[in-house]
């Protein structure tokens, strides 16, 4: 299939996606609402990771896979000769049905993604003991302050120098102060105006409204650094 034509399935199960929801949902009011990436961050997600010309980006929580759909549309934008897309969710079975496995199935993204059924903490230093390099993640895993640090603290060694990493529900105070820390203390930078308008997030309700953006983007320092243990910088 040639890669226009990959690139209108992919756009039609996403419209299809926003506008009806997903086959299924789990027994929950609003469930798809409130748990997956709005339309329109997933669009900027996707002009972001198109604009860096991604060929490998790790995702961390596929639910009903609206932005995993995003992150393998610009994948098959960009058109590098080994794209992947790499899937973290141990509860992908087990509490969404395989509903966002099926969603990449239907767009014909299963050929260059992978899921990992495993927690993140577990999969990250897995994946970077095999010695995998990416230029991009998505981070839309627990949301637990400890295991966002980790997730974040194996990233940073899987992510190449001046790679991006892109946090969902950013203004949620646990992953706030997780992201913070990799600010304030290891030279991580905030890429303006990447998710213009964003979608307040959900889970943010008593954050100020100025931290309580949903999508933030953030690029690794390059070259890399470890910086002595006396700087350290409270956060
Ligand atoms: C908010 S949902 C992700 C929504 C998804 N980005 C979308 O657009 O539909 C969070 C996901 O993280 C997964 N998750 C929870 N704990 C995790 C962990 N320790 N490692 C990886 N994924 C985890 C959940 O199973 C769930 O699928």
């Amino acid at each position: 299939m040639k890669s226009d034509e990959r690139r209108t399935r992919i756009r039609e199960v996403r419209r299809r996606l926003a506008q009806e929801g997903p086959p299924w949902t789990r027994d929950r009011k609003a469930d798809f609402e409130t748990v997956t990436v709005p339309e329109r961050d997933c669009d900027q997600l996707r002009d972001l990771l198109i604009s860096e010309g991604v060929q490998t980006v790790v995702e961390v929580g596929l639910a009903y896979a609206s932005s995993a759909l995003a992150i393998g549309e610009a994948l098959v934008t960009v058109q590098r000769p080994s794209p992947r897309h790499i899937i973290i969710d141990p509860f992908q079975e087990r509490d969404w049905s395989n509903a966002g496995w099926d969603l990449l199935r239907s767009a014909g993204l299963d050929s260059i993604a992978s899921l990992i059924p495993a927690p993140s903490s577990i999969a990250l230093p897995q994946l970077l003991t095999e010695g995998l390099v990416a230029d991009a993640a998505f981070v839309d895993g627990s949301h637990r302050f400890h295991e966002v640090f980790v997730d974040l603290y194996f990233l940073r060694k899987i992510i190449r120098p001046g790679g991006l990493i892109v946090m969902d529900d950013a203004g949620a105070p646990s992953v706030l102060t997780a992201v913070r820390y990799y600010e304030q203390n290891l030279g991580w930078t905030v890429i303006p105006g990447a998710f213009p308008g964003s979608t307040p997030t959900t889970v943010a309700a008593n954050v100020q409204a100025e931290s309580a953006t949903r999508c933030k983007a953030m690029r690794l320092p390059d070259p890399p650094f470890e910086p002595p243990f006396e700087e350290f910088h409270a956060f």
